[in-house]
């Protein structure tokens, strides 16, 4: 991430993710949109202040080899973001945090407000998530609302989509991704500050992924639903990342679906080697 972007670190006043390359050629991996592709690393519940020599050791991997094609985030619990914003500085990585509260401030014991992340660095924070709507029965309106603290805060919203197994099998899927993206997206949501991830439930964590064509299909799906809801121009320019069980295997296959935008990724986002070779199949590199 360069220019604008790099500055957002630790700076919530800037726009943080520009999404389109701007008359620049097409590269690798941006589709005829221009769009810049995004690769963010969802460290989830992992990570103490040893899992800052992950950091260290992407950081060391791009200097020597970058990937200019694409964004690179790190999404580390709350509780590493000061000590991360240190450990990137210089770099042009951005930092994203996992949740936030849709107040900015108050009585409400344990949670983080988006303020309160844009101030400890992160330019991004994940809405949305299966795992927050799973294990806390967060509503797509909570969801709309914590996108809604997230511009507040000049944060961009990463706001998680995706069915699960059942309604797959049940051919919801369609529907549910079209009920979650209608009541999730804030009615002032733009492509400079909102990021959609498409992650199919089951896909998360599995090692089971969608067949590109899947992938294709939802994707442009969820596109035109955007379309429908913002207006066919801001839709062109939206980032759609896949997320689900993207590995340095498979990332060749994923990331170049069209409508792909990039990928989240969760537990090969934990170890740099990994994080790295997945980010280098936009330079065309294996190095798994
Ligand atoms: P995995 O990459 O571990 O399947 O997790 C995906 C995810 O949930 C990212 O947000």
């Amino acid at each position: 991430m360069r220019g604008k972007a790099a500055q957002a670190l630790g700076d919530g006043s800037k726009t943080p993710f520009p999404p389109s390359a701007g008359g620049r050629r097409a590269g690798r991996g941006e589709d005829v949109a221009g769009i810049r592709p995004l690769v963010a690393g969802n460290w989830k519940m992992n990570g103490l202040g040893d899992a800052l020599a992950e950091l260290g050791a992407l950081r060391e991997r791009l200097a020597k080899s970058p990937v200019p094609e694409a964004d690179i985030m790190v999404c580390p619990p709350a509780t590493l973001l000061s000590r991360a914003r240190a450990a990137l500085a210089g770099t042009t990585l951005t930092l994203g945090a996992q949740d936030c509260h849709p107040l900015p401030s108050g009585a409400h014991t344990g949670d983080i407000s988006a303020e309160m992340l844009a101030d400890a660095g992160a330019a991004a924070v994940i809405v949305g998530h299966s795992e927050r709507r799973t294990d806390h029965g967060e509503t797509d309106a909570l969801v709309r609302a914590k996108a809604e603290a997230a511009h507040r805060a000049k944060l961009a919203a990463i706001i998680c989509v995706g069915e699960t197994e059942a309604q797959r099998g049940d051919g919801a899927t369609l529907e549910v991704v079209r009920r979650q993206l209608e009541g999730s997206v804030p009615d002032k949501a733009r492509a400079a500050n909102t990021v959609i991830a498409y992650e199919p439930v089951w896909a998360i964590g599995t090692g089971l992924t969608p067949t590109p064509a899947d992938v294709a299909e939802v994707h442009g799906f969820i596109r035109g639903e955007l379309g429908r809801l913002l207006g066919s121009a801001e839709a062109s320019r939206f980032r759609i990342l896949y997320g689900g069980s993207v590995k340095p295997a498979n990332a060749s296959e994923l990331l170049f679906v069209p409508d792909v935008n990039g990928a989240l990724v969760g537990g090969a986002s934990l170890k740099a080697s990994d994080f790295y070779a997945i980010l280098s199949a936009y330079s065309g590199r294996d190095a798994r």
